[in-house]
């Protein structure tokens, strides 16, 4: 470590915990579900999409599924005014309104912000205001806080270095901190807010995101609307599911359910990972123009209620034969899911064998998605898988 850093490391004594980890776990008992604005609408996102997506989480039906935050993501800040408050832009008139709305809804409201002096999309962030704006938010009656990197890795550079094996643990001290402060501001508000820490999988924050308060942590940069940008995600997030649990989740990004760039197996393949996950199901589609066939996707039971199973265990693989692989949860009251993935650009077989997932002789299977009792006479399970396709199976004891 350079002497700088071992100076900085030594002068950056973490505030005291308001709550100590796991204290968080009644704030996101099981993954927080919703709807972000960022996936469809990115920089253009208006007060009235907000409201659009509420309205349509209530008629969809989304919300009595589960999903009940309305996250505004990046762009809707201002400056500041003489006294250092955040204002909204003009894209976002009156953000307690915008809050009564949603809650008249039986929704909650989620906002963004960054520890940096800027947001990624480069609007104003929470840097040296930190205090204030948790204040505010909580006076605008906010539920969630997405709280995005973007700038302040510009000041650890300048700082510290950029990343290298000398500075890293100075630099962890330093994302340590900066998550644990805004956690301490919004603590000091006495409003339940669950925080989402987004700096994408850096100092594996899965090891230490609990401690600082985070509810949920991003584990990875940005997904995309592609296969191949979502699979890389989903399926390496094998080897995190110990840093999981209620109150704390790991965080593979949004969904891109319904944003037409994936074909419906493929979407098929999102969720059912995602549900494997524990991962927070944030949709972020247009609601207000989803087919039926998004619809049924994002609200299928069988599939948020392994997302959401109380046990709070997340999945990992079991096996992995070629292009084919195994997931496998457990669940609570006995239960498992495992989910039989073809990621070949072809149709292929996928056997389960009942004896090396742990299942006795004479097991019942229930696919999820298909809604109907499998056969594993012959103490095994075989089923075709669609190219870049997913069965999802559920055993109950
Ligand atoms: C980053 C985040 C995204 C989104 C944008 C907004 O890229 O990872 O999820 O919030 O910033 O600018």
């Amino acid at each position: 470590m350079s002497p700088l850093a071992a100076v900085l490391l030594s002068t950056l004594a973490l505030p005291c915990l308001a709550q100590a980890p796991g204290q968080a776990s009644a704030t996101a008992a099981t993954p927080p579900m919703g709807w972000n604005s960022w996936n469809h609408f990115a920089e253009k996102v208006t007060d009235a999409d907000v409201r659009a997506a509420a309205d349509a989480l209530v008629s969809s039906g989304m919300r009595d599924a589960g999903y009940i935050y309305v996250n505004i993501d990046d762009t809707w800040e201002a400056g500041r005014d003489k006294h250092g408050n955040i204002q909204t832009n003009s894209k976002f008139p009156d953000m307690k309104a915008l809050a009564d709305y949603v809650h008249g809804k039986g929704l909650k409201l989620g906002i963004y912000s960054s520890p940096g002096p800027k947001t990624c999309a480069n609007y104003e962030g929470s840097y040296k205001h930190e205090k204030k704006d948790a204040a505010i938010y909580a006076k605008w009656g906010i539920d969630y806080l997405k709280y995005d990197m973007c700038s302040y890795g510009n000041i650890m550079d300048k700082k510290v270095g950029k990343p290298n094996a000398a500075n890293a643990a100075v630099r962890l001290k330093m994302d340590e901190a900066v998550y644990q402060k805004m956690h301490d501001a919004i603590a000091a508000t006495g409003r339940p807010i669950v925080l989402s820490m987004c700096q994408y999988g850096w100092d594996d924050v899965w090891k230490w995101g609990d401690s600082v308060g985070g509810n949920l942590w991003r584990t990875t940069g940005d997904i995309t609307d592609t296969y191949a940008r979502m699979s890389e995600i989903g399926f390496g997030q094998a080897g995190l599911a110990k840093y999981a649990g209620p109150g704390h989740w790991n965080d593979p990004d949004m969904l891109e359910v319904g944003n037409g760039g994936m074909s419906q197996d493929e979407y098929r393949t999102h969720m059912t990972l995602w549900a494997m996950l524990a991962a927070p199901l944030l949709a972020g589609n247009d609601l207000s123009k989803m087919t039926p066939e998004t619809l049924a996707m994002l609200t299928n039971k069988g599939v948020i209620a392994i997302d959401q199973d109380a046990l709070g265990k997340q999945g990992d693989r079991l096996s992995q034969e070629g292009q084919q692989e195994i997931w496998s949860r457990s669940l609570s009251g006995g239960g498992m899911a495992f989910a039989l993935f073809n990621r070949s650009a072809d149709a292929r077989p996928v056997t389960l064998p009942l004896a090396s997932a742990s299942l006795a002789a004479g097991t019942k299977l229930h696919d999820v998605w298909a809604d109907q009792d499998v056969s594993t006479d012959g103490g095994q399970y075989t089923v075709t898988v669609p190219a870049h396709g997913a069965v999802l199976l559920r055993s109950n004891p």
